[in-house]
């Protein structure tokens, strides 16, 4: 990478006691990359996450922010559940508002700005509902405006879209895309669809387990902006089926010890 790199992660390991979560994980991101993270479940795939956004502390190497190690969560990060965690009580564009509010830019033009962003997402008109009143795809997009509120370099997302019915989740990733293209911030996307991993990313982090590792790196070359129909073309289809034989075994073991 010729420019210095928005994320420099140097020989992170995770210990939860004699569990090597993560192992001697090394790796550069550029700003405005988007990479997706797939591997079977228990590889360490929110535990990264978890450490980028600075809720866990690394046992030994480090992940530097633009040079700077990654100590504690900050506003430079924005992060994405697999569930939304709305406040019931809370209308959606104070939703939204709460990261700003956290970090002191509870102001006019704050407001603004994430009605603006809430207009993004496409939830012009919803700002003084409640989430109950919300399908669940209304309420990821809420989510992701309220991660982009705090105006974050990164965006951290994991399995955002996994409780989503098929075509939501089609239509969210379009979004997502849309998104991006606008913003370009970096993001980081863990996701257990290889597809959509392919269709959203310039490359896909694939990780092993026991101990979890990133096992290979798989560069998306693929044309944008990218149509939904370009996950009908062989080339898609191709780096999906490779993707797909690299983390097959590791998935079906996990299967099997989650049934034992
Ligand atoms: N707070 C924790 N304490 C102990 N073990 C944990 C903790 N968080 C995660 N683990 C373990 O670390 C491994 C990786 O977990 P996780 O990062 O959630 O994997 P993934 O998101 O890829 O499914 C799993 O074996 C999990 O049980
Ligand atoms: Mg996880």
């Amino acid at each position: 990478m010729t420019n210095s790199p928005k994320l420099a992660v140097r020989g992170l390991t995770k210990r939860f006691n004699d569990l090597e979560a993560l192992s001697h994980i090394d790796t550069e991101i550029a700003a405005g990359e988007f990479i997706s993270i797939v591997g079977p479940s228990g590889c360490g795939k929110t535990t990264f996450l978890r450490i980028v956004a600075g809720l866990e502390q690394a046992s030994s190497g480090e992940i530097r922010l633009d040079g700077r190690p990654i100590t504690k969560p900050g506003s430079d990060r924005g992060f994405v559940f697999q569930q939304d965690n709305l406040l019931p009580w809370r209308t959606i564009l104070a939703n939204a508002m709460i990261g700003p509010e956290i970090g002191g830019f509870g102001d006019k033009a704050r407001v603004q700005a994430t009605r603006q962003l809430l207009k993004l997402v496409g939830l012009e008109g919803f700002e003084n509902y409640y989430p109950k009143q919300l399908s669940g795809g209304m309420r990821q997009r809420v989510n992701l405006a309220r991660a982009l509120a705090v105006d974050p370099e990164i965006l951290l997302m994991d399995e955002p879209f996994s409780a989503l019915d098929a075509q939501t989740r089609e239509i969210m990733q379009t979004e997502l895309m849309r998104i991006w293209e606008e913003g370009r911030k970096t993001v980081l996307f863990v996701t257990h669809q290889i597809d959509e991993a392919v269709y959203l990313s310039d490359r896909v982090f694939v990780f092993a387990r026991r101990p979890g590792r990133l096992q290979e790196v798989i560069e998306i070359n693929l044309p944008r902006p990218r149509s939904l129909a370009i996950k009908r073309t062989p080339e898609f289809v191709a780096l999906v089926e490779r993707i797909w034989n690299l983390i097959e075994y590791e998935v079906r073991q996990s299967v099997l010890e989650e049934m034992s």
